[in-house]
């Protein structure tokens, strides 16, 4: 992710809580740069030094104090916080307030609420929003998180606060559309034991959720059974289902206000005939044979509708990769279709990272790098937004 960051942190949350939120920001590539408060009473150079702020942010760290208007303006987000009500008012006593203001870049506050039953901070939301730029907004209280001999604070959790980044940093590309994404495998139950499922986890069709809610699109997730956590964003919407019919049921309900259907999960292809009302037995048996029916292919019945959202399939294959895909973008009608090799190292299931090629039906193939499947699922979705029709 793109993007200059200015992170004020304040008093003794700096100590744990904002300098992991500083390698947490890195990691996702954001440019951090640090200046904290020395207000009086504790602040937060009296607890992590302005040194220590500059080797972790990798950027010389100024207090809050030394900067001017420029210094707010070549930032594209100010993260203030954790911050008190009290060293709020402060900065909204300071020159720092005029400056930001003149700056116009959006604010996200971190406000901690204090463990011993206080109540929600005293900065209003009203008087935050007159006082901030537009767009800015705030993350108060949430889970403890200890300070030590100090105690211990309520803050927003950390994941709340990168997702909410990522949210307000994020290109607002997809806005106005509605993508439906299927993702994870499926589990088709023989009996009240035991099911046929596959190695998917889910990660990819997560990953192509989560950003194309971060664009701005209305997603709903159409997942099968995953440990992963279903991303929390307001316009993020899931499903949780089991079978491969479940699956078919919730696109079939769903499909009609899509503009865009990415159908990412390893649907099974086939279920058992019956499902056993109680465990099978394996009595004297050698061998056990397991009559199969084919389950609905979801992406080709789609495909086969004369008006249907734009269609992006997938494709994992483990041998002539290019040929199987080539012959299921046609046979199933997409509009694209994201093939991977799953023997290459570093693809397909359960690993972080993905390579696919892009298949179109009037276009030469295009082989993205191999990334992680965060950076492979913003690319996907940059390349359906080139095609699809009125984007
Ligand atoms: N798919 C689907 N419904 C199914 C099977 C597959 O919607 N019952 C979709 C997948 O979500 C993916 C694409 O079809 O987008 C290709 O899935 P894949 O498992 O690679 O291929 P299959 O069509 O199942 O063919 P095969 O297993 O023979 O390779």
């Amino acid at each position: 992710m793109a993007g200059r960051i200015l992170l004020i942190p304040d008093g003794p949350a700096s100590l744990l809580y904002a300098t992991e939120l500083v390698e947490k920001l890195r990691q996702k590539r954001y440019s951090v740069q640090v200046a904290p408060t020395a207000y009086d009473g504790p602040s937060a150079t009296a607890f992590v030094s302005e040194l220590a702020w500059a080797t972790l942010s990798g950027h010389p760290c100024r207090p809050i104090e030394a900067l001017d208007e420029a210094a707010f303006r070549e930032q594209d987000l100010i993260l203030l916080g954790p911050v008190s009500p009290r060293v709020f008012s402060i900065f909204c006593q300071g020159k720092a307030l005029s400056y930001l203001q003149a700056a116009g870049r959006p604010v996200l506050a971190l406000l901690p609420q204090l463990c011993q039953g206080e109540p929600a901070p005293a900065l209003e939301g009203g008087t935050f929003s007159q006082l901030m730029p537009p767009g800015s907004s705030l993350l108060a209280g949430g889970v403890p998180h200890s300070l030590g001999a100090l105690g211990s604070l309520l803050l927003p959790p950390l994941e709340e606060v990168l997702s909410q980044v990522d949210c307000l940093l994020s290109s607002r590309d997809y806005a106005g559309k509605k993508v439906l994404i299927t993702a994870g495998p499926t589990a088709e139950d023989l009996d009240p034991v035991r099911f046929l499922t596959n190695r998917s986890t889910g990660k990819m069709g997560f990953a192509l959720a989560r950003d194309a809610a971060l664009r701005g699109a209305q997603v709903l997730l159409v997942h099968g059974p995953v440990a992963l956590t279903v991303p929390r964003l307001p316009n993020l919407t899931a499903i949780s289902v089991r079978s491969a019919t479940q699956m078919h049921q919730a696109v079939m309900d769903h499909w009609q206000e899509q503009d865009l259907a990415i159908l990412a999960a390893a649907v099974a292809d086939f279920q058992p005939l019956h499902c056993a009302e109680t465990k099978i037995k394996k009595g004297e048996a050698q061998e056990l044979s397991l009559p199969l029916k084919r389950t609905p292919d979801i992406l080709a019945t789609l495909g086969a509708l004369p008006r249907r959202p734009f269609l992006v399939g997938f494709a994992a294959e483990s041998d002539d990769v290019e040929a199987n895909a080539q012959l299921k973008l046609r046979k199933k009608h997409c509009d694209l279709l994201c093939a991977n090799d799953v023997r290459q190292p570093g693809c397909g299931f359960a690993v972080d990272t993905n390579q696919v090629t892009i298949l179109a039906p009037d276009a030469p193939p295009l082989a993205l790098p191999l990334k992680s499947k965060d950076e492979v699922a913003h690319a996907i979705l940059s390349e359906i937004l080139r095609r699809i029709p009125n984007s």
